[in-house]
């Protein structure tokens, strides 16, 4: 039995626009950022994460990804990615694990097959959403999904009714800061939220024709290189995510405490804490409100590699420590 470790990393990403519209089939900006997820994987006489054994039931990524697998895997994970924060935390999770548990089975690891894998464990993990962040994850960098007349089609998924066409795009040269709110709230329960105010909402399908537009003015924002005016387009996106009930006082407080020194500034991902993310030409001001106010903040690199593996030929493991 093979007994070698073999590591891949992915990255975490944040949504410049249309998250949560994204899962109805409507467009989203997304890019990719310098925090990575690392997992390294090998066969073992029982399924261990981090040393310690492990019921997989109680880890539905990890079960979903290792459904075909005859033996017992240990899985060591290394992650600068808050948890349940809106940057993807478990689509890169999955994406570096996918991919590790490929290399480890001498299978094939395209992007697609990848997405693929990483989006099935984030459906049969939270039920539903859409395959924005494991495809953002995958392939690093930036993405577009369902902005029409890309010139870059990366891969189109289809889901029932939906179907979610994927594009890379040149990533703006542009200054993001991210704030934390620390409060950690898991994706699913936000996406049952808006499913529920548009049930009972006659005009929630305005507030997503509003971000549908807001989205695709913000991509035409980008390749203009027009910073204002993207700023402008995100802060309207928060008040519209707001409207679909998936902010909170938290979020809003770093979100109004970045804004005087910001284009703009909204939450990120799906919202109920997790974090929030303001463009900007003076992060360090950015940054030292978000700490007065009680917010952890990151200056995000973007441009980043997608999923990557790390040491296929190595037989040391990353070391393990989630933070
Ligand atoms: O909070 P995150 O990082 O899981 O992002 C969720 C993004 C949503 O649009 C709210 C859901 C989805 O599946 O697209």
């Amino acid at each position: 039995m093979e007994d070698r470790w073999y590591t891949a990393s992915a990255p975490g990403k944040f949504v410049i626009l249309g998250e949560h519209a994204v899962v109805y089939g409507k467009p989203a900006l997304v890019l990719a950022v310098d925090r990575r997820m690392t997992c390294s994987v090998r066969f073992g006489p029982r399924n261990t994460i981090n040393g310690e054994r492990v019921d997989l039931e109680k880890q539905p990524h990890l079960k979903y990804l290792t459904r075909n697998i005859d033996h017992c895997v240990e899985f060591l994970t290394r992650s600068r990615i808050p948890v349940g924060s809106g940057m993807g935390s478990s689509a890169a999770l999955s994406a570096a694990a996918a991919m590790a548990l490929r290399a480890l089975q001498s299978i094939g690891y395209e992007e697609k097959d990848i997405v693929d894998d990483a989006y099935g464990a984030e459906l049969y993990a939270q039920g539903s959403g859409s395959p924005m962040d494991a495809s953002a994850c995958v392939h690093g960098k930036g993405i577009t999904v369902n902005v029409p007349d890309t010139d870059r089609p990366l891969w189109t998924i289809s889901r029932g009714e939906r179907t979610w066409n994927v594009s890379d795009i040149d990533v703006p040269d542009m200054t993001f800061v991210i704030g934390n709110t620390g409060i950690k709230a898991p994706t699913g329960p936000q996406v049952d939220k808006v499913r529920r105010f548009i049930t009972k909402n006659h005009f929630a399908a305005d507030i997503m024709d509003e971000i549908e537009s807001t989205t695709l003015e913000g991509y035409d924002a980008i390749r203009r290189n027009n910073v204002e005016h993207l700023g402008r387009l995100m802060t309207s996106n928060h008040k519209l995510l707001s409207i679909l009930g998936v902010s909170c006082k938290e979020l809003n407080k770093l979100v109004n405490a970045a804004l005087p020194f910001s284009y703009g500034a909204k939450l990120t991902g799906s919202g109920g804490g997790g974090c929030m993310v303001a463009l900007t030409d003076d992060p360090q001001k950015v940054c030292e409100t978000i700490k007065s106010h009680g917010g952890t903040p990151y200056i995000v690199q973007t441009g980043v590699q997608g999923a990557r593996l790390e040491n296929g030929d190595n037989e040391d493991p990353v070391v393990d420590i989630i933070p």
